[in-house]
């Protein structure tokens, strides 16, 4: 086959295009949304899950993921239009890449909201509040915070305008270096935390509560909760690793870096996990006190540790550089199919998007103020934004590339472009044929209650 190339360019090279794709999946997710979830879902058990899931669906899907946009070589979109046409598939398979669009644009309208939170705190931090602050002025000084649209508003507006500078720019231009130092940046400092935490009374305590596992705790929707944040901090099943995918140049090899950049997001999960979970204990904090978790519980760490301004500075600037280049990669797949569908330029493409992206934020911005009573099913607009997306869209999006790549891909086409033969290929076609697909089903028809509706149907006659 000849090689179809990218209008956007190419990376650098396989170094690049792991830092880039690890700049998507370390994030928000695995610093600010794992911990509190793992707290309102019971932790040991839970993590248990989340982690089966990365290992058994995250990898291969993530594998083929890649694979198909580098076979593509374009827009999500257009990347499924080629490649259901050479396999011999419908067309249809364009609408998985219009579905990752949208999902990619509903996640960052919140995601743009907490990322605000953390621009908040480190502007903060900088002028020394933290210093000695107690527990309970630590959640009253986050309720202020969310308490206030406007000022909500303001830093959501300043973290889309930051998002939406560097994608105007394309993506090789600043963003490959700032990932190169940022990441391990970012991993000392999550270092330094867990050295803070084991210091305290409840590291053991905390440990714990992460790692071992009470399974009367998993829950059917604990469980479902496990797997789409296995979607969400691996940034797949809407087609940013296959935008990503689409600048990959063709001598590096797949797996080997999907499972780096599986890897590298685990550990930051796990260890934000191991920082926060002690600090929680040591104050008499509740795990599952919800979103604003990370917020209450490190400014109390921070304020009592020397130089504690200095590290809560560092940290919320790495946050926010982790949520930067997260944030990137959740609208260039809409940025890339509106340029290369319309001709339009990336600049008219990025604020076109971006302002609805933006606006469509405003929902998520009111959810924790004006708008937190108005639930539908005890969900606000945000905890919908964030269970359609992370818990429905994700996770379908994930089970059709597994059937794509598995099913409907021709076995010279995926062996091919994943360069993997043998037993290796044996195994990857295993997890996406059969392991990846049963699991998002079971999961997904469980919690809806169609799999037991079905099997009484069944053995009722
Ligand atoms: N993975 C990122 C995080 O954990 C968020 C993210 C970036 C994402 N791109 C994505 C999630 C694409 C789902 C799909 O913070």
């Amino acid at each position: 086959m000849t090689e179809r190339k990218s209008i956007h360019g190419l990376w650098s090279g396989r170094l690049a295009f792991i830092l880039a794709a690890t700049g998507s999946a370390v994030g928000l997710g695995n610093i600010w949304k794992f911990p509190y979830i793992t707290g309102e879902n019971g932790g040991g058990a839970f993590v248990l899950f989340y982690l089966l899931c990365i290992a058994m669906i995250g990898i291969p899907i993530m594998m083929a993921e890649v694979m198909l946009g580098r076979r593509g070589r374009q827009n999500p979109i257009a990347t499924m239009q080629t490649l259901s046409l050479e396999e011999g598939a419908s067309s249809n398979w364009k609408w998985l890449g219009v579905m990752g669009v949208i999902t990619g644009m509903m996640i960052l309208s919140y995601y743009s909201v907490i990322a605000g939170w953390a621009l908040s705190y480190f502007f903060e931090a900088t002028t020394g509040v933290f210093n000695g602050i107690t527990a309970k002025e630590s959640a009253d000084h986050f309720g202020s915070l969310v308490g206030s649209w406007d000022t909500l508003l303001g830093w959501h507006t300043m973290f889309m305008g930051l998002t939406l500078y560097v994608v105007s720019k394309g993506v090789r231009g600043g963003l490959e270096k700032a990932v190169t130092v940022l990441m391990p940046a970012l991993f000392i400092l999550l270092l330094v935390m867990v050295g803070y935490a084991m210091q305290t009374d409840s590291f053991q305590k905390g440990l714990s509560f992460l790692f071992t596992p009470d399974f009367s705790k998993l829950t059917k929707e604990s469980a479902l909760i496990a797997m789409g944040h296995a979607f969400f901090t691996l940034s797949l099943g809407m087609g940013a690793i296959m935008a990503y995918g689409a600048y990959l140049p063709k001598n590096v090899s797949i797996a080997g870096a999907g499972i780096s950049i599986a890897l590298a997001d685990t550990a930051v999960a796990l260890l934000a996990g191991m920082a926060i979970f002690p600090i929680v204990f040591a104050n008499g904090l509740e795990p599952s006190s919800g979103p604003g978790l990370i917020f209450t519980t490190l400014p109390i760490a921070f304020g009592q540790m020397p130089y504690g301004n200095i590290f809560a500075s560092i940290f919320f600037l790495l946050l926010i550089f982790a949520a930067w280049s997260s944030a990137i990669s959740l609208i260039e797949p809409a940025i890339a199919w509106l340029v290369e569908k319309t001709g339009v330029t990336r600049l008219r493409a990025t604020a076109l998007m971006g302002g609805a992206t933006w606006l469509l934020g405003i929902g998520s911005i009111l959810s924790f103020n004006v708008w937190s009573d108005a639930t539908f099913i005890d969900k606000t607009f945000f905890d919908w934004m964030d269970y359609l997306t992370s818990n429905i869209m994700l996770p379908l999006g994930g089970l059709l590339i597994a059937v794509f790549a598995g099913w409907l891909m021709r076995k010279k086409s995926s062996q091919e472009e994943l360069g993997l033969s043998g037993v290796l290929y044996g195994i990857w076609s295993f997890l996406v044929k059969y392991v990846a697909i049963i699991g998002v089903l079971i999961v997904m028809l469980k919690v809806s209650g169609a799999m037991d509706w079905a099997i009484n149907l069944v053995s009722n006659g």
